[in-house]
């Protein structure tokens, strides 16, 4: 039995498949979001979390990402999903567009942002921060359930809960961002620490202030994401289709990377 994780963000449900259980899982490092709910779909075991909570009542910069991330370790998951709401900077993205993030960059602060804090330094290597067999399963499924996605783009990860400047989306652009969202950081880097593959599919739901000239809007984030749901849905089912066999070295990630001394 494969064990998939899934976290998703505003605006997203995972319906069609046979539901298990709600489970509470109990971390060291607090509370997770919600309980997770755990569905079956042929032999995969299913685990699925709304990194917002059940109401969206926790923003991004308070989100308890070790406690999200190491309750997937604790139901035994072997690779993580997340579906990100994005504002699209790069011009050739439009609103509804989903992409298979290739790489990222981290403009948050004052998050936790590593299970490492206390006694043992280690500094992971996310060179490349997504696993590179899980965004090849996603690419695989999204062709087989024949789902237009984009191979690649870099996410900006800002500590919101506001929006940008457009001088700041400027900046991004200058960067090398493709998108902008608030949540990817320290998610990939915390499921690295722990071994978890992870790839990113992020939603494209508006264009990035000052792109176009209109007011972002919460509404039109939710609506987006809702309408993009079913795309992001026949992938997910298609991934459960294909069983993930891991060849990546995501297991591995800690090895010779402690700088502490015994
Ligand atoms: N900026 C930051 N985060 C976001 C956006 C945005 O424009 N859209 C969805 N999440």
């Amino acid at each position: 039995m494969n064990k998939l994780g899934i976290i998703a963000g505003s605006g997203m449900d995972i319906p069609g498949l046979k539901f298990i259980e709600d489970i509470t899982v109990d971390s060291k490092y607090g509370a997770p979001s919600e309980g997770y709910k755990h569905f079956r779909y042929k032999d995969t075991d299913l685990y699925f979390l709304r990194r917002h909570g059940v109401k969206h009542e926790i923003p991004p910069h308070k989100i308890n990402y070790r406690a999200n991330i190491d309750g997937f370790r604790k139901l035994g998951v072997e690779a993580v999903v997340t579906v990100s709401a994005a504002g699209g900077i790069n011009g050739s993205l439009c609103p509804g567009d989903i992409a298979v993030t290739s790489n990222a960059i981290d403009f948050t602060y004052g998050r936790n942002s590593t299970y490492f804090d206390d006694m043992e330094v280690f500094h992971i290597d996310i060179t490349e921060p997504f696993c590179p067999s899980l965004r090849r399963g996603i690419l695989y499924s999204a062709a087989e359930a024949g789902v237009t996605i984009f191979d690649g783009g870099v996410y900006l990860c800002t500590n919101g809960p506001r929006l940008e400047t457009a001088a700041e989306i400027t900046a991004y652009s200058k960067l090398g961002a493709d998108f902008v969202g608030m949540t990817l950081f320290p998610e990939c880097a915390l499921a690295r620490e722990l071994g978890i593959c992870f790839a990113n599919i992020s939603v494209i739901t508006n264009y990035a202030a000052g792109i176009s000239d209109r007011k972002l809007t919460s509404d039109e984030v939710v609506d987006i994401m809702g309408k993009a749901s079913e795309r992001v849905n026949s992938i997910v089912h298609k991934i459960m289709d294909n069983p993930f066999t891991p060849e990546c070295d995501c297991r591995d990630s800690l090895k010779g990377t402690k700088i502490t001394n015994g």
